[in-house]
């Protein structure tokens, strides 16, 4: 049997509050579709962690500051239910785009703080629109829990401040990256990939990874990042738009690994942006500092 796939908030309220009636808990899984392992990953821990399960896909034109970026995302609909349908999902919310942007919408959701620099600087107004369908959706479902993989660091801090901010009633749950075997995050961006670049990209994690450790033993901040940097472009990267340390949850720019922080680096191998970040915790005489 497919998948029930639901259109409109109408119809996504009915059944919600069926659900509701029963006592049962609902989750949500934000996506744009093109499913990988990654979000099948949060479909699971969703799963596990919930009575009803909402999986949404809707490729929302405000979070895209490319026409191309828009125009060439993968639209794998019904690849994308097959792979659902073992995993226990109760509905598939793939709204109309009317649902979401009704004729005259004119409110926008804007985060500051932690959507300033990283992604916010090289792509001006996708995180107003992050915040913006975000809002709307976990309004739309009326979760209790939504899931968010690391992989997007940035966007799930933004997603914890606007759901703090505006009281929304759900708890955010972070996932862990998944990565292929060579290390490479898991993105629907990989399918892009040349064979050459799909070799270099793993890369990335690696430096990533050499970076993190020298800077969780004492590595001076600038001097390490500026070493990473070069590492990237040596393996083949053809520019790097950052690689930078933050405060793990407010993503302040750190220059002293003084508190548990995150890794995150932007780079582009030919037309291909790849993100990607690890944490960093400081270590002391090999015992991790105590918070
Ligand atoms: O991470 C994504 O796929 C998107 O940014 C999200 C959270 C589904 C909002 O469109």
């Amino acid at each position: 049997m497919s998948i029930a796939t639901i259109r409109t908030v109408a119809d996504l309220r009915a059944v919600v509050n069926g659900w509701r009636r029963n006592g049962e808990t609902v989750a949500v899984v934000p996506t744009m579709g093109a499913f990988h392992d990654g979000h099948l990953s949060l479909v699971r821990i969703a799963r596990s962690q919930a009575d009803r399960v909402i999986v949404t896909l809707f490729v929302n034109p405000k979070q895209f500051n490319n026409a191309d970026d828009l125009t060439n995302y993968p639209r794998t609909e019904e690849e994308d239910a097959e792979k659902l349908r073992p995993l226990g999902v109760d509905i598939l919310y793939a709204p109309h785009v009317g649902e979401i942007y009704p004729d005259g919408f004119a409110t926008n959701i804007s985060v500051g703080g932690v959507s300033e620099g990283l992604c916010g600087t090289q792509r001006p107004g996708h995180f107003d629109g992050v915040a913006t369908i975000v809002t709307k959706l976990l309004l739309q479902t009326g979760a209790d829990h939504a899931y968010f993989g690391e992989k997007d660091y940035q966007q799930l801090q933004v997603v914890r401040r606007l759901v703090r901010d505006l009281d929304i009633p759900v708890e955010i749950v972070a996932c862990p990256t998944v990565r292929e075997d060579d290390g490479l995050a898991m993105s629907s961006r990989n399918l892009r990939l040349s064979a050459s670049q799909r070799f270099t990209a793993p890369a990335k994690s690696d430096v990533l990874h050499t970076v993190a450790e020298r800077l969780s033993v004492g590595g001076p901040v600038a001097e390490t990042l500026e070493s990473g940097r070069k590492a990237l472009l040596d393996a083949g990267f053809r520019e790097v738009e950052y690689l930078e340390l933050r405060s793990d949850d407010g993503l302040c720019p750190l220059d002293r690994l003084d508190r548990p922080a995150r890794l995150l680096a932007a780079a582009w191998l030919g037309d291909v942006r790849l993100i990607d970040n690890v944490p960093v915790t400081p270590i002391q005489d090999n015992q991790p500092v105590q918070a």
